[in-house]
């Protein structure tokens, strides 16, 4: 089994500094090689270029705007990029892991998997929907904003140029959140207008996280819950108390165990066919400890994604 790490360091779907080290982190964590051992034949990809993404960043600060949102033509060409990378990893039957950076990469990660697979689940692992539209977002950040350009929610007269390589075929009822608990208002509105599946931690409390993944692979393959998935996880999913270094922490999150099992029951199905792990930021930490404690935490949702198994 083949994988590619691909790497994705990028912050400019939202404002804080920092999101674009947790590739270099976490392969700095020793993440190939306890995949190697786990197995698989890595590559590494690098289709982005830090300290150039990063310059670019603070340049696009302030003139890059599409009504309230904030670089939508950097998002738009980095996405492009890294689904460019996953295409390429999928086309050549590797396993695209991708790292990043902020969410809003996901738009390219998510649309990458359902070209190869046109009838992919999306689980979008997080406390926040990330499904606002550049009509709705009040903050302007667009990695509050990728699922509404996987589903062309903006349709594509209200679409920036840059993210209109975004096919934006992502159906409703393709998607199921699981860790739910900072939803805006207008999300709220859109999530039920459309009846997307959605687990906030008040089920994962009802029902306990076992019963809430069999609930979600049900609801994105009706019949069994068999067919393939795709896992975007954003690390603010687990509680801040075992993930602090995130850039939009929301108390009473997933336990650590609970954020692990999730991606073992997954890898478990053999039905995963992609994963992202998005917005651990270093910079955020406020000792070593917290920066270990965040960057152990997303590695580990790696592995255990990839086979490693407690026994
Ligand atoms: N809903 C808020 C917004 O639109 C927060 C989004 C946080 N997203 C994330 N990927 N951490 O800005
Ligand atoms: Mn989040
Ligand atoms: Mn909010
Ligand atoms: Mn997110």
């Amino acid at each position: 089994q083949k994988l590619s790490i691909i790497c994705a360091p990028f912050c400019g779907g939202q404002g804080k500094p920092g999101v674009e080290k947790g590739p270099r982190y976490m392969l700095k964590n020793g993440l190939e090689t306890d995949l190697k051992e786990l197995g698989w034949t890595t590559k590494i990809d690098e289709p982005l270029d830090e300290k150039e993404l990063l310059e670019k960043t603070k340049i696009h600060d302030g003139i890059d705007f599409y009504k309230n949102a904030k670089r939508p033509s950097l998002v738009g060409e980095t996405s492009q990029k890294i689904y460019q990378s996953v295409k390429d990893a999928l086309a050549e039957d590797r396993f695209p892991l991708t790292l990043g950076g902020d969410h809003s990469i996901a738009i390219g990660t998510v649309s990458a998997v359902i070209d190869k697979f046109p009838d992919v689940g999306l689980l979008w692992i997080d406390a926040h929907a990330d499904i606002n539209t550049l009509e709705s977002t009040d903050s302007g950040n667009l990695h509050g904003c990728p699922v509404s350009f996987l589903m062309g929610l903006n349709g594509p007269e209200n679409t920036p140029d840059a993210l209109k390589w975004c096919p934006g075929s992502l159906k409703p009822s393709k998607i199921a959140y699981i860790g739910l608990r900072d939803v805006d208002a207008a999300e709220k509105k859109i999530i039920k207008d459309m009846g997307i599946s959605a687990f906030s931690m008040y089920h994962v409390d009802k029902y306990g996280i076992n019963k809430v993944i069999e609930m979600a692979l049900e609801a994105i393959h009706p019949g069994g819950g068999n067919g393939p998935v795709m896992c975007s996880y954003d690390v603010d999913a687990v509680d801040p108390l075992f993930v602090p270094a995130t850039g939009t922490p929301v108390r009473g999150g997933l336990t650590l165990r609970e954020s692990l099992f999730l991606v073992e029951r997954l890898a478990e199905t053999g039905n995963l066919v992609g994963l992202d792990i998005v917005e651990c930021n270093p910079n955020l930490a406020v000792d070593d400890i917290h920066v270990a404690n965040t960057i152990s935490a997303g590695c580990a949702i790696a592995r255990c994604a990839l086979g490693e198994t407690l026994l």
